[in-house]
């Protein structure tokens, strides 16, 4: 099979290799796909990139997430026949051989079906991005009612966010620093309000929103850099929920100060959902799909033989939606 891969960490066009390897074999509970697409994740370039440690392996063929049909079925496998169309993540968490491969093998809990209506560079947005927007909008509890914040909404994962918490009920204010075409785009997912999420009164608008109240729950993508703010705009009772730290590593809570007494705080990691969550996350993801409460950002499609132009692509360009390479 055609596979892109690195033996070492450093720039895409340095380390990236195409080349041929053998088709892996499903071993018992396996499910082998036939990917047609494969997306690219910020984790995926980060670890590529991050020359201060080695390569997790030997080679790593990396991208968790993909989208195909499914080719052969493993000693036991159950759930899928040959030629289903499918989904699936974490190919590359923890395990060597991702999806920027013509064939990848995965335990069957990974695989997922792919929607009728969904196209495969589609499919291949749904592992880590809409996982990762479905947890955040869900792991504080129902939303019918609620309002929910959502900075860096132009994000992978901040647009998903913002579309599932409007599919199942909730207002959402969202912001972006991207300027008018980025707000026109948050709006086109369904916010209700778009704000700059640089203006000096970004909290007195947002709790203007809320009539002094407050917003129920927060996704937010740099909880470091934000919880000054998070800590003005959230509602009694309510939730923030972190999913990343783009500026700085550390987090400073006040104990006193802050407007809510009592709210929650979770970290979440996707990759590291236990089997339940894994599970009703993806059932979640497929639900809003087939409602076609969904639209995917598609910021740039490459042939595999481009990996390393893809790679580079999508980590110079951030808000502008998924980079996805096609076998
Ligand atoms: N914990 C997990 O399980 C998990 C899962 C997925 C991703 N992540 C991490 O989450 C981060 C975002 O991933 P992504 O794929 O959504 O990236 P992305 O598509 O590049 O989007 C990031 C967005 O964040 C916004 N942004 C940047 N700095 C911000 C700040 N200080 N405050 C508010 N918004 C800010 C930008 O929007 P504007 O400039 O338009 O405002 C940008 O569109 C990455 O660091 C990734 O590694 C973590």
């Amino acid at each position: 099979m055609r596979v892109g891969w690195y033996e070492k960490t450093g720039p895409a066009t340095e380390v990236v290799k195409i080349g041929d390897m053998a088709d892996p074999v499903p071993a018992a509970g396996e499910i082998l796909v036939r990917l047609h697409a494969s997306g690219i994740n910020p984790s995926d370039y980060k670890r590529r990139a991050n020359t201060k440690v080695a390569a997790e392996f030997p080679r790593v063929v990396p991208h968790s997430d993909g989208a195909g049909v499914v080719a052969a079925l493993g000693a036991g496998a159950t759930g899928f026949k040959v030629g289903d169309r499918v989904w699936c993540f974490n190919a590359q968490w923890a395990r060597p051989f991702g999806t920027a491969a013509e064939f990848v093998s995965l335990p069957a809990r990974l695989v997922r079906p792919l929607p009728a209506k969904t196209s495969f560079v589609e499919g291949a947005c749904f592992g880590i991005p809409a996982m990762t927007g479905y947890h955040a909008t869900h792991v504080a509890g129902p939303l019918a009612g609620k309002t929910v914040y959502v900075p860096g909404a132009t994000g992978r994962v901040g647009a998903y966010a913002v579309q599932f918490a409007k599919w199942r009920g909730a207002r959402v204010i969202a912001s972006t620093g991207g300027g008018e075409a980025a707000r026109q785009a948050i709006a086109g997912l369904g916010a209700d309000v778009v704000l700059d999420r640089r203006a000096s009164d970004l909290a007195a608008r947002i709790l203007a929103e809320t009539g002094g109240g407050g917003v129920d729950l927060v996704v937010d993508v740099d909880l470091p850099g934000n919880i000054g703010l998070d800590e003005k705009i959230v509602a009694e009772n309510g939730a923030v929920v972190s999913f990343g730290a783009a500026s700085v590593p550390t987090l400073t809570v006040n104990m006193s100060g802050r407007k809510a007494r009592n709210f929650s705080l979770h970290l979440i990691f996707v990759y590291l959902l236990d089997s339940a969550t894994a599970a009703a996350t993806c059932a979640g993801i497929e639900e809003a799909e087939r409602a076609g409460a969904l639209k995917h950002r598609i910021g740039g499609v490459f042939p595999l033989a481009e990996l390393a132009r893809a790679h580079a692509a999508a980590e110079a360009a951030s808000g502008t939606g998924h980079f996805v390479v096609e076998m």
